[in-house]
């Protein structure tokens, strides 16, 4: 295998990090590029991979794309929380659009470049009902989160047609595992109260459904895709709907505690189904979801109970 020089940004974040571990294990070059803005540099080995610390949407991102001339770019880099788009839309296009229009103009220059990896999300296709979710489904965001998402691959896609830039986007579903400092999402938020004996929220009834997908398998996904030739979009999912309330009897077992959750309204931004059929990169690479929820959450235990050892240590 050549070796070559893989950019991953947002590298130093939940999935990111894990793609840099994956990616440690290959013989290519890795550079990463992370604000901190949500994570911390010891999320990647020190002296394996190249951090520059900066903005996406900067100078000095594009300056450094230059300099280090990737043959791949990875582009995880994001505003990923739907609340915090709704209360500030300017920020989360600002990141999301202009960010991501920011790197993938720096590849453009790059004279070997080979593709260009998007991380999107199924909040693209928000209230589109037609479950599960095809690729060709038609996008209905419900928020600007969803909209921003849909707006990077629109212009990955434009630009492919005008310049024959090269990418493939991947609309992840919800994806769980170890966060340690990273912000939460619905599981790791269900078992910092479950361990701690709280009442986890609840919003709306917990019939709603939603497509878990275990971060390592995120993680290779993003990894094969650097070598998938067609280019377009991808979803990247389990294929199954798991209801809120089914995730924390799960959950529950598995910690065996029992746990009363405590039912608040539904949020605005939120949508009530999600399923995502994953036939398209199923057919056009090796790749499996090999975590179903309960082995996910086994594996999510093992670590965090080993990282509860490395600190009593
Ligand atoms: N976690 C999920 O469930 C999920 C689902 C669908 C899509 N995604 C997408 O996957 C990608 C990674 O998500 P994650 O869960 O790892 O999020 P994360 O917040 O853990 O990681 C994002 C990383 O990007 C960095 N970052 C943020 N803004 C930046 C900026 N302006 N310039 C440089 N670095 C910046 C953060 O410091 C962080 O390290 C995002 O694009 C997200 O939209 C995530």
């Amino acid at each position: 295998m050549r070796k070559k020089r893989i950019l991953v940004t947002g590298g130093c974040g939940f999935i990111g990090s894990r793609v840099v571990q994956r990616l440690l294990a290959t013989p290519h070059a890795i550079f990463v590029i992370d604000d901190l803005s949500r994570a911390d540099r010891s999320a990647i080995p020190e002296g394996l991979v190249d951090l520059k610390v900066c903005d996406i949407r900067s100078e000095a991102a594009r300056e450094y794309i230059r300099e280090i001339a990737p043959h791949f770019v990875i582009h995880l880099a994001a505003q990923i929380d739907v609340q915090v788009s709704i209360a500030e839309q300017l920020l989360d296009a600002d990141i999301n659009i202009m960010g991501t229009l920011n790197v993938m103009e720096a590849c453009k220059q790059v004279a070997d470049f080979e593709r260009f990896v998007f991380a999107s999300s199924a909040a693209v296709y928000g209230n589109n009902a037609e479950l599960p979710l095809t690729e060709d489904a038609i996008p209905m965001p419900i928020s600007p989160y969803g909209m921003s998402k849909w707006m990077g691959e629109e212009y990955l896609k434009l630009n492919h047609e005008t310049a024959d830039f090269p990418y493939c986007a991947l609309r992840f579903a919800n994806v769980y595992g170890e966060k340690g400092t990273a912000a939460k999402d619905v599981i790791s938020e269900f078992w910092d109260k479950v361990t701690s004996g709280e009442s986890p929220v609840i919003h709306g009834d917990g019939e709603q459904t939603r497509d878990f997908v275990y971060v390592e398998d995120i993680a290779e996904a993003l990894v094969l895709a650097l070598d998938v030739q067609e280019n377009g979009i991808y979803n990247i999912s389990t294929d199954e709907q798991t209801s809120i309330n089914d995730v924390l009897r799960v959950m529950s077992e598995l910690l065996q505690v029992q746990v009363v959750p405590e039912n608040r309204m539904a949020r605005v931004g939120d949508v009530r189904d999600s399923r995502l059929s994953n036939r398209k990169f199923l057919e056009m690479t090796c790749w499996q979801p090999l975590h179903r929820l309960a082995k996910g959450l086994e594996r999510m235990h093992v670590e965090k109970q080993n990282q509860e050892m490395v600190l009593m240590k």
